[in-house]
This record gives structure tokens, C-alpha cells and sequence, in this order.
């Protein structure tokens, strides 16, 4: 699905145009180069706090990219990251507007902005901990402030035992990957599993189920996931067979044409993974669909069958995967909620519950899932271009797409990246995150 006023937007003369009207000139977002995924490059300001405890991991994990460490006086376009971690005083908090402030106009196009706090749990004491939730505001404020030329911040939250698994997320954070990804808190924990360091392929040999992959953004998942080295075992409904045969053809996939609502669909799944590989590295319960109505109006099969596609068949997969082996020691679960399980939405209670309950799938399940080396974590993905959102109302669309920082709709791609990340095992110590992939849009926000 195009969205022609981001292309005009981007032409020579709408350039003129647009800002001789005074119209929003939302950027062409910079995305992953296929050939050459994970490749970080351009200039990066670190800046630190005083009594930061994470600056020098920063600094070594950077030599160990194509990035250059800038220097505070120079006047080239770079990235910025503030190590906040030593912030414990609202005077001391001085220290994060100087750097912003006198660095802030240095960002390039698209570039990208990480902030590094505490948790609460990790302060060393209650005055510090409130101080370090200020990030929260200061982080989701300055994104709103640099969307507009398609710049991104987020805020990285060490808790104890996370400054470990930091270099996955800042990577992560830092890449193209991440270009949808705006106003974000992600939190590292301790690693759950060991994290085997391939930056370029990090999913080499590794076998994982995509729910829905037959097209959308199940499809860019399991993409990105082959693009990564995976072999994706790609699930959808018997009626799209013939589109699933092919992706998983092209992909180097498998394909298993299954309606995840059907009888006895859970231990099928499990026995068709135990039949392929004796460690499944992991799920991703992309599988999902909308039945819009008042409430009023709803009929029961409206609520029934949609919370048995988006959440009754995702706790029995999960369930019966988790009766093996299949996923310890590094697997990994992702869920994909929606910002309308976090805002709500007229016409979608229905939806609504199940998406709110695939966050509360993440938030109950996580300890449970780090003891046995598991990773839980889901996406929620705001206005993405689909055949999903190709079906709504087109004023309703162009609001949709224009409400967020960014001023644009997100790609399956950017739901996608965000995953990948999840699975990867660097990503050992993102354990219990929900992500939104919405550019910051001003629902629920
Ligand atoms: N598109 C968006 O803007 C958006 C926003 C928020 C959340 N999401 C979520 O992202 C996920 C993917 O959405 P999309 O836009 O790609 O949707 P889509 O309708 O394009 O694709 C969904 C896929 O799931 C498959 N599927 C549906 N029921 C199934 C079943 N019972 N068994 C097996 N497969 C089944 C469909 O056949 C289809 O291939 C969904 O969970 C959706 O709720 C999408």
C-alpha cells in the first residue's frame, strides 16, 4: 500500500510545495540494506553523566562497529547517546539538558538518539529512582521534538544484572532496523541463555515458527528471519496455501498449512517442530485478525472466533510447547499485541481484549519463561501499511498515518526488524518488553 502524500512529500516539487504550504514534509525513513543487515555506520557522540556506570562498555562495544566516536566539539552530523545512569539529583539532571541541548542540533536525518537509565529497582536509593523515571518524560518529549526529519529516541533501562546484555540493544537501537521504533522504554535483565555473538547472521541454524506468514507482516518476519539465517517454519490457514508454499519456497522455509483455531492444532504444531528439530529456537504468534463492531452490534462469533485466532490458540501453542524441551536454554516467544490493546479503539473491544491480553501473556510469563532460559516479549505495532489497514476508510487512513511523530505509516518491515532483534540470542537479557512499532503515534501514547 503506497501513501502518496509521503511520496509527493519526497519529490523535488513537493518539496516546494509543501513547505511553501506549510504542510508536514514527513522523511523517507532509512531502512536495512538487504545485502548488508546490521551494518552500523556514521558518527556517534556518547556522552555521560557524572557517576555513569555504563560509558565505557559503550565506548568498546562501538569499536567493535563500522561507527566513529565524535567528539563533543566538532561540528559534523552525528547520533547521540547519553549514558544517564549517574543522574541521582533533580540538579543533577542539569547535566542531560546540557548535553541535548548543545548537541541536539547536531543530529543527522534519521539519526538516532539513546538515552541509559536505571531501572527503579536498580537505584541505589528511592530519590534516584524517581529521578531516573524522569527519563521516561524526557525521552518521549525530545522524540516529539525530532520526528519531523525522521530522527527516532529511546530509552534504555539497565536493571540489575542487564548492563551484561546492553550491547544487543544498543546496536539494535543504533541500526536502521529500529526506524519505526520511537519513544520506546526497553529494559535488559540479567541473560537468561548464553548469547553467541554473529552480528551479521545471528540466526544461523536456527529453526522458528511464524504464525500467519502467508502474507503481511507474518510474511516480512519470516523475511527478515531467512534474511538472518533462519529456517522459518511458516504456518497460515489452509486457504493460503498456495501464497504460503511459495514464500516458504522462495525463503528456503517450510510450510504447514494450519488453522491455529482447529481442533487438536496446538499438539500438531508441537509434533510437526519436534519433527524438524530437536531445538526449536522459537514462535512468533504473528497470527491474527480484526471483526470491527459497536459493541451493540457485535455478534458472538464476532468476540469468539477472533480471541480463539489472537489469543485461545496462542496460550495452547504456547502451552504445549512449553509441556517439552523444544524452546530451553535460548528460546525465545514473541507476541504481536497492537497499540489498540494499550489506547483501545471504537469498534474493536473485541480486539482490544485480546491484544491487551497478549501483553498480559508477556508481563505474567516472563519469570517463569527466565528460568527455564526462555525470552518472552511482544510487539505492538501501530498504523502499519497492510491489507489489514488498506481496508479502512481513507480519511480514517491518512489520520492514521499522519498521527504519529514520524508522520507516516510504518512497513511490515519495521514490525519485523523489531522482532528479529527479540529472537536474536544476543538478545538474551530482553526478557518481559512491550515494544511499540508505532513512530510514536499519539494514541495511547
Ligand atoms: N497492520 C497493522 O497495522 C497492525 C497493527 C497492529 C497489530 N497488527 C497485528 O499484526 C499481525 C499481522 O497483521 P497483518 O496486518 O499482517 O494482517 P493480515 O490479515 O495481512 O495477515 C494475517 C495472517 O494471519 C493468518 N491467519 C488468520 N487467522 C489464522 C488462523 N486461524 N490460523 C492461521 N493463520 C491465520 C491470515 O491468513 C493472514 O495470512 C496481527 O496479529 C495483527 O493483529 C497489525
Amino acid at each position: 500500500m503506497s501513501d502518496t502524500y509521503l511520496e509527493l512529500a519526497n519529490s523535488a516539487l513537493g518539496k516546494k510545495l509543501f513547505s511553501a504550504m506549510g504542510l508536514p514534509e514527513p522523511v523517507t525513513l532509512r531502512r536495512e540494506n538487504p545485502e548488508l543487515p546490521h551494518h552500523l555506520s556514521g558518527r556517534v557522540l556518547v556522552g555521560a553523566s557524572l557517576g555513569a556506570v555504563f560509558a565505557d562498555q559503550i565506548g568498546s562495544l562501538l569499536q567493535g562497529t563500522a561507527m566513529e566516536l565524535s567528539d563533543p566539539l566538532a561540528t559534523e552530523k552525528r547520533h547521540l547517546i547519553f549514558d544517564a545512569s549517574g543522574i541521582a539529583t533533580a540538579d543533577q539532571s542539569a547535566e542531560l539538558y546540557e548535553f541535548f541541548n548543545q548537541q541536539i542540533k547536531s543530529l543527522p536525518s534519521c539519526g538516532r538518539v539513546i538515552v541509559i537509565g536505571l531501572e527503579p529497582s536498580a537505584a541505589e536509593n528511592p530519590e534516584q529512582g524517581a529521578v531516573q523515571r524522569g527519563l521516561h518524560g524526557f525521552i518521549k518529549s525530545l522524540a516529539k521534538e525530532i520526528g519531523r526529519n525522521g530522527s527516532t529516541a529511546n530509552l534504555l533501562l539497565v536493571n540489575k544484572g542487564g548492563d551484561a546484555a546492553i550491547e544487543a540493544a544498543i546496536r539494535f537501537l543504533l541500526s536502521a532496523g529500529s526506524a519505526f521504533m520511537n519513544a520506546q522504554i526497553l529494559r535488559t535483565n540479567a541473560p537468561v541463555a548464553s548469547m553467541e555473538a554473529d552480528w551479521q547472521r545471528p540466526l544461523a541454524g536456527k529453526t522458528l515458527v511464524v504464525t500467519g506468514a502467508a502474507r503481511g507482516i507474518g510474511l516480512a518476519i519470516a523475511e527478515v528471519l531467512s534474511r538472518d539465517g533462519a529456517t522459518v517454519i511458516g504456518v497460515d490457514v489452509p486457504q493460503a496455501e498456495q501464497e504460503l508454499v511459495q514464500a516458504m519456497e522462495r525463503l528456503g522455509g517450510v510450510a504447514l498449512p494450519l488453522d491455529i483455531t482447529s481442533d487438536g492444532a496446538a499438539p500438531i504444531l508441537r509434533n510437526f517442530c519436534s519433527a524438524q528439530t530437536a531445538s526449536l529456537h522459537g514462535i512468533i504468534h504473528n497470527a491474527g485478525v480484526t471483526r470491527d463492531k459497536m459493541l451493540s452490534r457485535m455478534t458472538d462469533h464476532q468476540w469468539n472466533m477472533l480471541m480463539q485466532v489472537n489469543l485461545g490458540s496462542v496460550q495452547r501453542i504456547n502451552a504445549a510447547l512449553l509441556e517439552t524441551e523444544l524452546l530451553d536454554n535460548g528460546g525465545k516467544i514473541v507476541g504481536v499485541a497492537s497499540i489498540s490493546g494499550i489506547a483501545g479503539n471504537v469498534g474493536q473491544t473485541n480486539y482490544a481484549f485480546s491484544k491487551s491480553a497478549v501483553i498480559g501473556m508477556v508481563e505474567t510469563s516472563a519469570a517463569s519463561c527466565a528460568a527455564r532460559g526462555i525470552t518472552i516479549n511482544a510487539v505492538a505495532p501501530g498504523f502499519i501499511e497492510t491489507q489489514m489497514t488498506a481496508a479502512i476508510p481513507f480519511v480514517t487512513r491518512q489520520m492514521g498515518r499522519r498521527l504519529s511523530s514520524l508522520g507516516q505509516g510504518g512497513l511490515p518491515i519495521d514490525v519485523a526488524e523489531v522482532i528479529g532483534f527479540f529472537v536474536s540470542p544476543q538478545a538474551a537479557g530482553i526478557n518481559g518488553n512491550v515494544v511499540r512499532v508505532c513512530g510514536q503515534s499519539i494514541l495511547g501514547a
